[in-house]
């Protein structure tokens, strides 16, 4: 990795252009808000900018996660052709820093006092050697079991609040020839449902040990077998061949009542609005059975790059108009996510915002990083986790110690660990 980040600064710095641009130049921003509510919140952003005289080029690169994104983005740095904002997010963003490629935002962050307003846990992820590397955007909730509010009032139960209410749920549903849960088999999709059935069944101390320590041994703990177990069922309850589909389908699936259930981070919340649903009376909002008093987090970024441009100052323009409150609530209200500051009136957001909100604010909350979105380790072990896990559920014969012994041999711990 270090081996390509120096490749890549080295080509970067060849290729810095060495004319200065005139202000009125657009910025220029790669991203992945490509859904119906991620373009929203992203014209949501351009026209607060352009409100504010900056000019938004759009460098929108469809694909869930960012698997794409971040794959064209390295390519365009490679080429010389580097855009002046990029939706990098968790370790994308240290690695990237750690190779100059990012415009430290200190001066604006000590402006707005990021220090004093924003969630501890934000202001260390956008922190790295005494900078300021990127503008948070919002924060995404992974442990989220969204229902479709018509099938549960026709089967007669509340959403499931523990396992055992889920797997009478399943029974129920099924046997009313309704798919208990809307599925997909990409395997990004695989990681981000079963880090949130793992933090379930491991509770956080061991999540931590597995996916912010990658302790390899802790792998095999019987609770992480019992995840996978689980992982395996939930995969089946449909009855029908599991299929890849963009999580857009997925949600689409249980807002058409085709499916009751589906995990998901809150971007699909945010979809589901931007389709017109509506979280009080089409859908609900609850946290996955076993994750109360837990935040699985990913949090957007916006990080400015040093790209040899001369457009510092539209830069940190940017930055600062990101973290406005005013800009938070109408972006995050769009999204699905939540402010990233502790001191803003949420009251406006819909329950299931609301809820993340003071979640994620309250100290006895145990806030833990998302693996499958970047916050807990790079692109390499989370690709070889969710491969992991695809061919696990892929591959019937594979039991799951086999599963785990795999896990445990791509994981590597940080460099930095005692
Ligand atoms: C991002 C979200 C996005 C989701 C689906 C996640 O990694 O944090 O903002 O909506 O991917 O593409």
């Amino acid at each position: 990795m270090k081996a390509l980040a120096v490749l890549l600064l080295g080509w970067a710095v060849l290729a810095l252009p060495g004319w200065a641009q005139t202000p009125a130049q657009p910025v220029d921003v790669l991203h992945w808000l490509t859904s119906a509510s991620e373009r929203r919140a992203a014209n949501q952003l351009s026209s607060i900018l352009a409100a504010n005289g900056v000019q938004w080029r759009d460098a929108a690169i469809p694909g869930g996660g960012g698997m794409a994104a971040v794959k064209v983005l390295k390519s365009r740095v490679l080429m010389g052709d580097s855009p002046d904002v990029a939706q990098l997010i968790g370790t994308t963003l240290t690695e990237w820093a750690d190779v100059g490629l990012v415009l430290p935002l200190n001066a604006v962050a000590s402006r707005q006092r990021w220090a004093q307003t924003l969630f501890p846990t934000v202001m260390d992820l956008v922190s790295y050697n005494g900078m300021v590397i990127a503008a948070p955007l919002g924060i995404h909730r992974i442990n989220t079991l969204l229902y479709n509010r018509r099938l549960f009032a026709r089967i007669g139960l509340p959403p499931p609040s523990s396992w055992a209410e889920f797997e009478v749920a399943v029974h129920k549903l099924a046997a009313q020839g309704i798919q208990p849960l809307a599925w997909s088999d990409e395997p990004w999709q695989i990681a981000t449902v079963f880090e949130a059935v793992l933090l379930s069944d491991a509770g956080p101390a061991l999540y931590r040990e597995l996916i912010v320590q990658r302790k390899s041994s802790a792998w095999l703990d019987p609770r992480v077998e019992r995840a996978l177990t689980r992982l395996r069922w939930l995969r089946s309850i449909n009855g029908e061949p599991p299929r890849e589909q963009a999580w857009t389908d997925a949600a689409r699936e249980l807002l058409a009542g085709k499916a009751a259930m589906l995990v998901m981070g809150d971007w699909a919340k945010g979809e589901l609005i931007a389709w017109g649903a509506s979280p009080s009376k089409d859908f609900g909002c609850v946290v996955l059975p076993g994750t109360e008093n837990t935040h699985l987090y990913s949090i957007d970024t916006l990080a400015m790059l040093a790209n040899g441009h001369h457009r510092d100052a539209t830069q940190e323009k940017v930055a600062e108009l990101v973290f406005n409150a005013s800009t938070q609530l109408a972006y995050n209200r769009i999204k699905g996510s939540v402010p990233v500051q502790r001191d803003i009136d949420v009251a406006s957001l819909d329950s299931c915002a609301r809820d993340s909100w003071a979640s994620f604010a309250d100290p006895r909350t145990a806030r833990v990083p998302s693996l499958a979105h970047r916050m807990a380790a790079d692109e390499s072990i989370k690709d070889a986790v969710a491969q992991t896990l695809w061919r696990y559920l892929t591959d019937p014969r594979m039991e799951p110690a086999e599963a785990q012994r795999r896990l445990a041999a791509v994981i590597r711990a940080p460099s930095n660990a005692p």
